[in-house]
């Protein structure tokens, strides 16, 4: 049983980072990760349950809404959340507070990791992986010194209608992609994609992956890839890779992470 539990959602070890740095103030913190089913659903022994997680397409992350109503928390637990997005908030927060009803929530900017959409080094205004990670440190000691104080947020988090609309369209959009996914020639077949897809979606198939259609976007497998051989079509062969330097691949595939 420990004091605190954080449930985090994370595709390319941005969110897990931040939660580990928060985990790491709070002590005798469950990191429970989100992108299956989280390991554990009883958090009714923890006196702080937090949330931290990604945007994506505007909204929650894979099948984290549906996860979230599963999980039990103690009536008098404080429930805290924080989002990482990379232009604009849209409605995940909202969304989690009209379930679990949080008592602080905050968000941070970072690079984005949607790399078949734009560089992630496209950031308005411009920065560097640097200085959004220090960005990011400094909020995670925000967060921990707030949750640790039980500091209760004024206003709820914004209501976005046009971003729950297109967050609906999500699980099509992931799926249409994922047909585009392909392993080029640099590929030596480690397998570490298809141990990091927290959907059992890649099988290596003659010493090359194949990918499924059952896919959730997290684009693990595209940001880990040790030779960047993983390409959503021809747009991501010449963009950079964008993953937490200091999440190694190994850990988004654990269940839960302990910080004392
Ligand atoms: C599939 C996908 C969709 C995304 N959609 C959005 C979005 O709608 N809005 C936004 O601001 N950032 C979006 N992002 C950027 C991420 O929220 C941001 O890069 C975050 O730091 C990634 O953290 P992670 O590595 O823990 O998943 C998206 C990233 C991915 C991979």
């Amino acid at each position: 049983m420990s004091e605190n539990i954080i449930y985090c959602y994370s595709g390319a070890g941005h969110c897990l980072d931040m939660a580990k740095s928060i985990a790491k103030i709070l002590g005798d913190t469950d990191i429970v990760l989100m992108r299956s089913y989280p390991a554990k659903t009883d958090a009714r022994d923890a006196k702080r349950v937090g949330f931290i997680f990604s945007c994506m397409a505007g909204g929650l992350p894979g099948d984290m809404e549906s996860y979230i109503r599963d999980i039990q928390i103690a009536p008098d637990a404080y429930i805290f959340a924080v989002e990482q997005y990379a232009g604009y908030l849209g409605c995940g927060l909202r969304k989690i507070d009209e379930i679990v009803d949080l008592d602080y929530w905050d968000a941070v900017s970072n690079h984005s990791t949607a790399i078949w959409l734009m560089p992630h080094t496209l950031t308005v205004p411009p920065t560097t992986p640097e200085k959004a990670q220090k960005r990011i440190d400094t909020k995670a000691a925000v967060v921990a010194a707030a949750v640790l104080q039980g500091k209760q947020s004024v206003k709820r988090p914004p209501k976005a209608a046009a971003f729950e609309l297109m967050s609906k369209g999500l699980g099509k959009t992931h799926a249409k992609r994922s047909e585009k996914f392909e392993a080029s020639d640099s590929c030596i077949a480690c397998g570490t994609c298809v141990q990091i897809c927290p959907r059992g979606n890649i099988k290596l198939e003659g010493k090359k992956p194949v990918f499924g259609t059952n896919c959730i976007g997290c684009l693990s497998c595209v940001q880990y890839c040790p030779k960047q051989a993983i390409n959503i079509g021809s747009i991501t062969e010449k963009r950079e890779r964008f993953p937490n330097p200091r999440v190694k691949a190994s850990e988004l595939t654990e269940k839960i992470i302990h910080i004392d």
